[in-house]
Formats: C-alpha cells, structure tokens, sequence
C-alpha cells in the first residue's frame, strides 16, 4: 500500500516546519499542527490569510478577485485558507500565539435563549453538551453546520467563562431570502438542538495595556468586539477604547445600554453611535457611516490599534480610509461577515 502524499510546509518567518495533506489547505493542516496564522472567513473571500509563497508550487484554489487581486497574484502572494500545495513549499508568514490550548471541535448544542432585540436581529445562546468544556479566545468564531454539511459563521460575544455558565451568545441578522438566518427567526425554537464547529479566526485580542484601541462595529459586528471589550477592560482596566457602533437606525443599536453601563465604571471607554438610515429628532450621535464619523474626530489613527468587524463594504472603506490617516497595517484587525460562498 503507497504512503498518502504530504508535502512539507517550511515557514521562514520563524524556521518552523510540519506536513499538508494532499488536498488539504495550508490553514487547515496549519490548524490541525496548532499552528495561528492569520485568516478570516475560511472561504476565499476577505483576504485575511494573504502571503508570499517564497517557493513551491501550489493550486491557487478558487477565491474572490478583490481577495487576491492577479497583480498579487504576479508578485507572489497566496491565500493560504485556498491554497493546497503540489510540492513542498516555504512561506513567510507571522505566527500568531500559540493555539495549544484551543482545539477545534464539532459539538452538539441546544438553543436556549431566543430574544428579538430589534427588528432583524436576534440573539441567540448555545448551551454546551454537560461537562464539556469549550475553549476559545474572545472574537473568533464558531461555524453552525447545517443538516446538508453547509455552513454559516457566527461570532461569540460573551466570555468563555460566562459562555459555560449561560451558553454561547450568537447576535443573528436575519438575512431576506438567506437559507439559514429567517430559520431562526421562524422556525427554531428554544430546546432545539445544532451542531457547530469551531472555534475559529485569528481576530483575537493582540495589544496591551498601553494600547490606545480604536473599535468599529458594523450591525452585528458587534457581538465580537462586545467580547474583545468585555477582555480587554477585564484584563487592563485602564486601557482607553473608542467604540463606533455604526446601525441603520436607532433599534439597531440593540445593546446601547450595556455600553452605557460599561461607562459607569470605566472611564477610559468612549462610545459613539452612528446612525446611517434614520434617526430621532431628538437624535445626539453622528449620522452617516461609521468610518466618516471616526474621521470626523480623529486626523491621525497612527497610534491606534484597530479592530473592525461586520459586513465586507463597512471593512473595506475603514480599511481605506484609516490608512489614508496613518494607520499602521499591522494593527489593522478585523473580521469581515462574508456572505457563505455556495449559497443557494
Ligand atoms: C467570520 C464570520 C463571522 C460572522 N459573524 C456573524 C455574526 O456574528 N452575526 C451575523 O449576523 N452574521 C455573521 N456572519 C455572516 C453569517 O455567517 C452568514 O453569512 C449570514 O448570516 C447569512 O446566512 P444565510 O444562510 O441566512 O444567508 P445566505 O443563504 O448565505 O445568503 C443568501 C444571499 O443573501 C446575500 N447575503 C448574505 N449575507 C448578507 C448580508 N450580510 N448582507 C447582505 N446580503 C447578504 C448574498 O447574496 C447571499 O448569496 C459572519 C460571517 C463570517 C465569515
Ligand atoms: S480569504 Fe482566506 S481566510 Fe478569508
């Protein structure tokens, strides 16, 4: 009997080494060896696990032209959640902490919480099989796997110790004529049971204590900075963070009073809400999109570290517009709410 082929990955970046399976990505043989590269949605279309191929040769996979552009392409990079190599290849690429105590799992779950919070929007908790524990890092996400294998990514916006105790907390936008989210709104109930797999992403807490934070959340986008907040004020309670919550309208900004709570008692928390659609007369915040209104109060995001998370578009014009400000690429976190890619 022939031995499977593998192909050695070799990462100069830090001299590190360790096999791919033929036909296995370089992010899941990475996963599968605990090793953290950056990557996002797992599917080609954000362009998080972007790298140079130094060399080897690799099958480029199918993925988005704005995710890897052809003149990327040209000069070497890869998508290393696409590519599958067909050779042994060497890569540079930043390892992130170690994942040793994160594991990938496929769990069963029961919904145990379903409460509308504004029109469109649910939240949602998972309870955990008893006495099965289920580590993660506050801002990656877990993958709901339908009953035909598909899959759709949801963010985790509590703690992990708060998520033993009272489940994981999911905030769902229900999307028209989506397969999976007008489900939860119609037909799921309470008690009902899911599979999920995860815990997935690299958009996890990276900076310290002297870290001056810039957090953008678009619509749901908020569930894991809501978790990246509740971190980084538990771990440094001094650290100074600037919310923008950018919403269609008032209802949208379903967790407006936990913020405001928050604010009792940290000081260094500044939180502005930005309403794109409508607003009350009475309205106080800025109105617009939500990467305008940090642009309105900042001319420099040179010394901020930023995290940003919701739809592709919201990711993108933050993305452009804070570097034309001065921010630093390399603390540029985010996670963009891809749409599934074999939707039907
Ligand atoms: C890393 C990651 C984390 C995510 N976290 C969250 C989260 O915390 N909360 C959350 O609500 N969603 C989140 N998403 C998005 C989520 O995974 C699904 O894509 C979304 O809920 C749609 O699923 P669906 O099956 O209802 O629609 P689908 O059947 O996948 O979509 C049907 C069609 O609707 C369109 N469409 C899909 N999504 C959108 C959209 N957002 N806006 C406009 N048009 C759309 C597309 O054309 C698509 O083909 C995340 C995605 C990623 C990649
Ligand atoms: S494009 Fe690879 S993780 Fe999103």
């Amino acid at each position: 009997m022939s031995n499977p082929v593998s192909y050695l990955i070799t990462n100069v970046y830090n001299g590190t080494s360790f096999y791919c399976q033929d036909g296995e990505s370089v992010i899941d043989a990475a996963l599968r060896e605990q090793r953290i590269y950056p990557y996002g949605c797992r599917n080609g279309s954000c362009g998080a696990c972007k790298t140079m191929l130094l060399s080897g040769e690799i099958d480029y996979g199918i993925y988005a032209e704005h995710a890897l552009t052809e003149n990327e392409r040209q000069r070497g990079q890869v998508l290393l959640c696409q590519a599958r190599p067909l050779s042994d290849i060497e890569i540079d690429v930043r390892e992130l902490r170690s994942g040793k105590d994160i594991r990938i799992r496929m769990m069963p779950c029961r919904v145990i919480r379903l409460d509308p919070v504004a029109q469109d929007v649910v939240l949602m908790s998972l309870a955990l099989p008893k006495g099965q524990d289920f580590n993660y890092l506050p801002g990656q996400y877990i993958d709901i796997v339908l009953k035909d294998g598909q899959r759709r990514s949801f963010s985790v916006a509590n703690l992990p110790d708060e998520a033993s105790e009272k489940g994981l907390e999911l905030h769902v936008r229900r999307v028209p004529d989506g397969r999976f989210t007008p489900r939860i709104f119609d037909g799921l109930r309470l008690r009902d049971l899911l599979r999920f797999e995860g815990p997935f992403g690299t958009y996890f807490f990276k900076s310290d204590s002297g870290s001056k934070l810039l957090m953008i959340a678009g619509g749901t986008g908020f569930a894991p900075i809501k978790a990246l907040i509740k971190q980084a004020l538990n771990e440094h309670p001094e650290i100074r963070i600037h919310l923008f919550w950018g919403a269609r309208n008032e209802q949208d900004l379903y967790m407006n009073d936990w913020i405001r709570n928050l604010q009792k008692t940290h000081s260094g928390l500044d939180y502005t809400p930005v309403l794109s659609e409508e607003w009350p007369d009475h309205w106080q915040g800025e109105t617009g999109f939500v990467h305008e209104a940090a642009c309105l109060h900042y001319d420099s995001f040179a010394e901020f570290d930023v995290y940003a998370s919701g739809p592709p578009i919201m990711i993108e014009s933050v993305r452009s517009s804070l570097l034309e400000r001065g921010m630093n690429p390399d603390q540029f976190y985010f996670d963009s709410f891809e749409f599934a890619p074999q939707s039907t």
